[in-house]
């Protein structure tokens, strides 16, 4: 049964240009599964130290993450998704912001988890902060890689992205690809393509690892240490918090692939635009890191 509902030669431009056939329509048959982007308030729930979970202004779609010496924070989306575009507005901790990790990512759970992660990793004042990203997949991480920002994070919010499909993984800053992990099944890597995940952000100590490889630690007398969040949306993205919405979200995709004959040829994000990231921002790549792989795992020489 073919569920992409727009029209023969609709699919097949979708497919030449984007994903966007996928996303408007595949989950057609699981539409009771779609709530149009809301508040905080309404899709979050604090789940680590309500007492320093800070929403600033009231009635705003926006709160922040604290971090002091006795404990950090966090919360998480109500519902999970599988697949669907996850956006959501941060500004990083202005100043010394040297020993300390935020996170936005997204998780499912049990031993063989999905996960694709931003965490941001604090500097000294004046230096800049690194953006680190990974992927799990069934329960397999150690897929890190760090870029600079070619903006100041701490100055002004910014969106940070997450574009899944059932082929592949975008992650973006302000649109730009970031990085691209796609569907390698082909090749025998596991793909996050039937276990639900929830939306996480948090923010706790780092500074065993985080700063100069754990070099610099948390200057407390600097703290407490604040990141901003606002302006999360899951648009066109399935939510699939019950039993049946996961099964609904599995089948449309899958049934989604099978109409389309599998992977577009076209790749949906901007190549020229990742290149320019990859030659200029990129500070570590796990792909090229032969003391740890070799030969590199095989999704590194296949990212279309
Ligand atoms: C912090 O700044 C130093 C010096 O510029 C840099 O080498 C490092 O990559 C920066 N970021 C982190 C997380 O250590």
């Amino acid at each position: 049964m073919n569920l992409c509902r727009c029209h023969r030669a609709q699919c097949a431009l979708a497919m030449l240009l984007t994903v966007s056939c996928f996303t408007t329509s595949v989950f057609a048959a699981a539409r009771r599964n779609f709530i149009p982007a809301s508040s905080f308030r309404d899709e979050f729930v604090v789940t680590w130290a309500p007492n320093n979970v800070r929403f600033p202004e009231v009635n705003s779609d926006a709160l922040q993450l604290v971090l002091d010496q006795n404990t950090g924070s966090g919360f998480a989306s109500k519902d999970s998704f599988l697949f669907g575009n996850i956006d959501m507005e941060m500004k990083l901790i202005p100043g010394d912001s040297a020993g300390t990790v935020t996170t936005f990512y997204l998780s499912s759970e049990g031993s063989n988890h999905d996960e694709l992660d931003f965490e941001f990793l604090g500097n000294t004042s004046g230096q800049p902060y690194a953006l680190q990203t990974n992927v799990f997949s069934s329960g397999i991480g150690g897929r890190e890689q760090r870029i600079f920002l070619w903006f100041d994070p701490t100055k002004d919010f910014h969106t940070y992205s997450v574009r899944w499909s059932p082929y592949r993984v975008v992650f973006l800053v302000d649109g730009t690809p970031i990085r691209v992990f796609s569907n390698n099944e082909a090749v025998g890597v596991p793909y996050m393509r039937n276990q639900p995940m929830r939306v996480f952000s948090s923010i706790f100590n780092g500074d065993s690892w985080a700063t100069q490889g754990g070099a610099v630690k948390i200057e407390w007398s600097h703290g407490p240490f604040a990141a901003s969040y606002r302006g999360f949306s899951a648009s066109n993205a399935c939510r699939a918090s019950s039993s049946a919405g996961a099964v609904a979200c599995v089948r449309a995709a899958s049934n989604h692939i099978s109409a389309t004959g599998g992977m577009p040829k076209q790749k949906g994000f901007n190549r020229r635009r990742l290149n320019w990231v990859k030659r200029n921002f990129m500070i570590y790549d796990y792909c090229k890191d032969v003391a740890r792989y070799s030969p590199a795992p095989p999704e590194c020489t296949r990212e279309f």
